[in-house]
């Protein structure tokens, strides 16, 4: 079995925040209780409607932000509880690229010197050697020498995530966390940038957690697939499992809903009903009973628990009936 490169275990992030004055402060679970392992080289898909907590893992994960609970593991090295001088040691083994190239590169520095900058602070490399490096980078991410001396705001939106995913992986990372990094593109783009994405990462070997909410992309990508919802895991299995056979009601609806070029006429179609619950009082239960169409009165009172059936872990009371 190839290296596991990031282990999450129960993570949770909550958030305290104020509904105005004179009122009690309320909490969001914005993450409550993710639990996976990454090997080198694979793909974890993170998918779910906005506002399920994919950022919110994203942060976790790249040590943005501490979970609120929850252990993680950066290979094999505990994350929660390390020294200061350890996370930053960490820090550079997972590299995030967003949704934005703006929130990943800096407008006022030239190209070169951003894709630099991580060896000038994390190594002890010569300028040339330096200089040599990112432009062997800019080469394999489809950039010419001259991009060198151009600023961010001189390229076109699928050529700044290009330079923004050659940033991140400078250091060859053991992971790249890319939140979202197709979504503002022109769907003529995507895919190349999708490739490029598939190309480093055979490359490098990287362990990559790609969170997206368009499920036809995440298929592109995932090794793995792990649906979320209102901050918890729905089900989480190898790509094929979930999409052929998906046994959570919510990952079922979420597929019927994604256009495919072989519509499969035996599949049941689902349509989500209703609105995302409000995060500050989510439901009791089951947190998708109310947009279940097969909810009963035991999903509005016992939440479901991960479990395995069927070769995925999946979070509802009924997932048996759905096996085929
Ligand atoms: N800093 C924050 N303070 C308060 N609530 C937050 C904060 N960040 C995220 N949230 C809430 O947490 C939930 C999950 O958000 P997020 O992780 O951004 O979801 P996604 O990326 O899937 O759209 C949302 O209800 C959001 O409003
Ligand atoms: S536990 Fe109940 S409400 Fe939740 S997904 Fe399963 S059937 Fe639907
Ligand atoms: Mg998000």
């Amino acid at each position: 079995m190839s290296e596991i490169v990031l282990t999450a275990r129960d993570l949770t992030r909550h958030y305290d925040v104020s509904r105005g004055l004179f009122k009690p402060h309320a909490t969001v679970r914005a993450l409550n209780g993710v639990s996976f392992e990454l090997e080198a080289g694979k793909t974890l898909a993170v998918v779910g409607e906005s506002g399920c907590g994919k950022s919110t893992l994203a942060r976790a994960l790249t040590l943005i932000e501490e979970p609120s609970s929850g252990s993680l593991k950066i290979a094999g090295q505990e994350v929660t509880g390390a020294t200061k001088a350890q996370r930053k040691q960490l820090r550079k083994d997972v590299q995030m690229v967003f949704q934005s190239p703006y929130a990943s590169l800096n407008p006022r520095q030239k190209v070169g010197d951003q894709l630099g900058e991580p060896l000038l602070i994390n190594t002890s490399l010569s300028a040339a050697e330096r200089r040599e490096k990112v432009q062997a980078m800019m080469a394999q991410v489809g950039l010419r020498p001259e991009h060198y001396q151009r600023y961010p705001h001189m390229f076109s939106g699928g050529q700044r995530q290009r330079i923004a995913l050659a940033r991140a992986m400078m250091l060859q990372p053991k992971v790249l966390v890319a939140d979202e990094p197709t979504s503002a593109l022109d769907v003529s783009i995507q895919a190349q940038v999708l490739n490029l994405f598939m190309d480093l990462q055979q490359e490098f070997n990287t362990g990559y957690v790609f969170i997206s909410h368009n499920l036809a992309v995440v298929r592109h990508v995932a090794d793995t697939v792990l649906v979320m919802y209102l901050g918890r895991p729905a089900e989480m299995g190898p790509k094929d499992e979930i999409y052929n056979r998906p046994l959570h009601p919510y990952t079922q609806a979420l597929l019927s809903a994604t256009p495919t070029i072989h519509p499969d006429p035996s599949k049941p179609k689902i349509k989500i009903v209703g609105e995302l619950p409000n995060p500050l009082n989510p439901p009791s239960g089951c947190a998708f009973h109310k947009r279940c169409p097969y909810a009963t009165e035991r999903c509005a009172v016992e939440v479901p628990g991960l479990r395995w059936v069927d070769n995925r872990q999946v979070a509802c009371h009924y997932a048996e009936q759905f096996v085929a």
